[in-house]
């Protein structure tokens, strides 16, 4: 069975969220309703071609192919290949039956692959969106460059249970503070360091001013130039945050979160 067939007949028991690792910032869940939402979902190989000055071949392959995916909502958290990919929006089969929410430059690349306007829900920083028995809220994220001023993240809550944090790619500042008042149960975060993005130390100070129950790391596994071990965020948690459990993801293993 594929793993979007998988994911699809997965039950998800009340009061919990089942969570899917894709691989770099990408992620499925899924709601004790059935709801399903990707965030960040890089399913082809655009990095290595546009960028030839890094080793950015997939280190893995490609766990749901475009074609197959099956969603009912496709969030991105900014503009950048690995997280807004025009190659897999444009092969997606469901985009008259698919959400598809992003910041504004998102936005732009759904259109342009192909996304009819009436899919399309604009997002950013603090804003609140509510489907089926989602409910959003975007979250602030600092910039790592000037070549997508648009970042954000998202909290995500799960009918009437547990609130997840995706930091989405983001340089520190004590902005990000300001997710803690959604008061996340599950934080995933950015920990990879390079690109102006959080290091681990960074990453398990946000986690101790955020006060999760436990965090993610995330977006340290797909490259070459952009890999980390995430041990080292482990340690800076236990340093930093050692009332936040660690928990490590497996790509395409589901945890349930309760
Ligand atoms: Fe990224």
């Amino acid at each position: 069975m594929s793993l979007m067939e998988q994911i699809r007949q997965f039950r998800v028991p009340d009061g919990a969220v089942a969570i899917w690792w894709l691989g770099q910032s990408g992620y499925i869940f899924k709601s004790p309703a059935g709801t399903l939402a990707g965030v960040d979902l890089y399913l082809s190989n655009s990095c290595e071609a546009a960028y030839p000055e890094f080793d950015l071949k997939r280190r893995f392959p490609v766990l749901i192919e475009p074609e197959e995916l099956d969603l009912d909502l496709f969030l991105c958290t900014h503009n950048h290949l690995d997280h807004t990919d025009p190659e897999t929006i444009r092969r997606l089969r469901r985009k008259d039956t698919m959400r598809f929410i992003g910041p504004p430059p998102s936005c732009e690349v759904f259109r342009a692959e192909g996304v009819d306007e009436s899919r399309i829900t604009p997002a950013w920083p603090d804003c609140r969106l509510e489907f089926a028995d989602i409910e959003i809220h975007g979250t602030f994220a600092l910039p790592t460059d000037t070549s997508d001023l648009n970042h954000m993240g998202y909290v995500f809550r799960f009918g009437a249970g547990p609130k997840v944090y995706l930091t989405g790619d983001t340089d520190y500042t004590e902005l990000l503070e300001a997710a803690a008042r959604h008061q996340p149960d599950l934080m995933i975060t950015v920990i990879n360091g390079g690109f102006n993005n959080l290091s681990p130390w960074e990453a398990a100070v946000l986690a101790r001013l955020i006060r999760p129950r436990a965090a993610i790391p995330s977006h340290y596994d797909l490259f070459a130039d952009n890999a980390l071990d995430p041990r080292l965020f482990a340690a800076a948690l236990k340093a930093t945050a050692p009332e936040v459990r660690y928990i490590e993801l497996e790509h395409g293993v589901p945890l349930v979160f309760e």
